[in-house]
């Protein structure tokens, strides 16, 4: 898989790229990751890349020329082309897997203002990280694909993949390690006496048990 990335401050994605699983399936070149400065393909001469609202207002909008040109450059017939917004859809894990089969991303950071509405035409697909609104598309960019390519073959044990929250919509089992005992709290017995199946039917019943408890919006979407 290939991700190409837009953005105005590249450097945030430094500790992203060269840390832990993602440093590690670029090693391994499950995917290559470029980031694209879009401020290099501004035709002003004093290097601007937005400009103030038309109809007046606060904050200063991105010009749609620099991330035009960009993309131009970088979009192939294979590209995917996601911008990072708070109007886009809430990013979940079903997305997650549908992207993981991608050729090539790209992804569209916004800053300041946000985007010149013209920009979205350029996209497939719009995404949230959630009801809030932070500072840059960079973090949610590093949400996302850090999600995606967790998921890529090669990159994790796909043992570490089958339970995980969310599969099945079921959040995961509680996990315990050493010592059995600590500060008065017992690691469950079952989880010591080496009966597999017994070990399963709990980590399954503890799955709904704790969805039930923290998340039953996901059991309703189940049902769907
Ligand atoms: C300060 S925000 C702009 C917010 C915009 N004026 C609004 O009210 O919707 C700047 C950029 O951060 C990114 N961003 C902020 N919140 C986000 C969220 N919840 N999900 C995805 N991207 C977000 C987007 O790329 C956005 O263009």
């Amino acid at each position: 898989m290939k991700i190409d990335i837009l953005t105005l401050f590249p450097n945030m994605f430094t500790g992203f790229l060269n840390e832990s699983i993602i440093k590690r399936a670029i090693d391994k070149k499950l995917v290559e990751v470029n980031l694209y400065n879009f401020r290099d393909y501004t035709d002003d001469l004093h290097g601007h890349v937005d400009d103030t609202p038309y109809g007046g207002g606060a904050g200063m909008v991105l010009r749609c020329q620099p991330i035009f040109d960009c993309l131009d450059k970088i979009r192939t017939p294979d590209s995917f082309v996601i911008m990072l917004t708070p109007e886009g859809k809430i990013f979940n894990q079903k997305m997650a897997y549908e992207l993981k089969d991608k050729k090539h991303l790209i992804f569209i950071c916004g800053h300041y203002e946000g985007f010149d509405e013209r920009i979205k035409s350029l996209c497939d697909m719009f995404i949230s990280i959630g009801d809030f609104v932070v500072t840059g598309g960079e973090l949610p960019c590093m949400l996302v694909s850090d999600a995606i390519i967790r998921l890529l073959d090669g990159a994790i044990t796909k043992k570490s993949l089958e339970n995980e929250s969310f599969n099945d919509n079921l959040l995961d089992y509680p996990t315990y390690t050493k010592p059995r005992i600590f500060r008065g709290m017992e690691v469950p017995s079952v989880l010591i006496n080496g009966d597999h199946k017994k070990i399963e039917e709990f980590r399954n019943s503890e799955r709904l048990k704790k969805t039930k408890e923290l998340r039953p919006d996901l059991l309703e979407d189940k049902n769907d």
